[in-house]
């Protein structure tokens, strides 16, 4: 792995107070918190989790999965018992406050999963190390009551998180579903091979998911961050409010709002 160490989302993803990651994490329709999470580095070395349940960093369990399994993913009870073979502590992802909100949807229980369209839904970091080389990590407690066992674009290689290190790398967030049709990052990285900046690339991706659903595409959320090999980055995003932090030796950790097209 990269001397950058994108699973630096572990802080988020341990943030109480963060509902759209690890602990705080908005549930499914039947209160579990299950996550998703991937990595990726400048080998094409790369690790994930899907429907993890009771580990507030499925990042790192993704890691561990990249490092010391012949595997790229693990799922659902494989992965906890994984996690809990390798020393992660089984923990109550369920908080005070996110129990509040599962209660109050429950009043309805109306089957409308929702991806934050104010903002985003997914915590994706894209890290280039003072050596040129890139990696990526993906890490979301997904839709909010959603369905048991549905898995979004977040633990998806290609989807949510694709690193090539000749090129770039890009990370998605929003509606996961709308991501894996087009294998959203993946699609980012070729663009950007094909001689498009970071910021054409991230913003063809997101006409993609457009010329996809052009109805659909009004009420709900997409939107990439990509980076290139000379450090060039790129946002781009379907609704207004996508933000991201750049942090560099000229920028330090500053927050910026995506262009977007709607
Ligand atoms: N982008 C996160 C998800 O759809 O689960």
């Amino acid at each position: 792995m990269a001397a950058s160490e994108p699973d630096r989302v572990h802080v988020p993803e341990g943030d109480p107070n963060e509902t759209s990651v690890g602990l705080g994490g908005l549930p499914d329709r039947d209160g579990r918190v299950t996550l998703d999470a991937c990595i990726m580095d400048e080998f094409a070395n790369c690790g994930a989790v899907a429907c993890l349940e009771h580990i507030v960093h499925p990042i790192s369990v993704a890691r561990m999965v990249m490092e010391k399994t012949p595997h790229v993913m693990l799922v659902g009870e494989g992965a906890l018992q994984f996690a809990l073979a390798n020393g992660f502590k089984k923990e109550k992802l369920l908080t005070a406050s996110s129990e509040k909100a599962w209660r109050e949807w429950l009043k309805k229980a109306e089957y409308k999963p929702v991806a934050n369209i104010e903002n985003h839904d997914t915590i994706g970091m894209l890290a280039l190390d003072a050596k040129e080389n890139i990696s990526g990590a993906c890490t979301t407690s997904g839709m909010a009551y959603k369905m048991k066992g549905r898995v979004g674009d977040s633990p998806i290689i290609g989807a949510g998180l694709f690193v090539d290190n000749e090129i770039g790398a890009a990370t998605s967030t929003g509606v996961g579903e709308e991501v894996i049709r087009i294998c959203g990052s993946h699609l980012v990285v070729e663009l950007m091979r094909q001689g498009n900046s970071p910021q054409e690339a991230c913003e063809k991706a997101v006409l993609r998911v457009v010329k996809n659903q052009p109805q659909k595409s009004k009420d709900l959320q997409v939107g990439f961050l990509a980076i290139n090999k000379a450090g060039e980055y790129g946002a781009y995003a379907l609704q207004k409010g996508f933000t991201y932090a750049v942090y560099s030796p000229e920028i330090s950790n500053t927050i910026f709002q995506a262009k977007s097209y709607y």
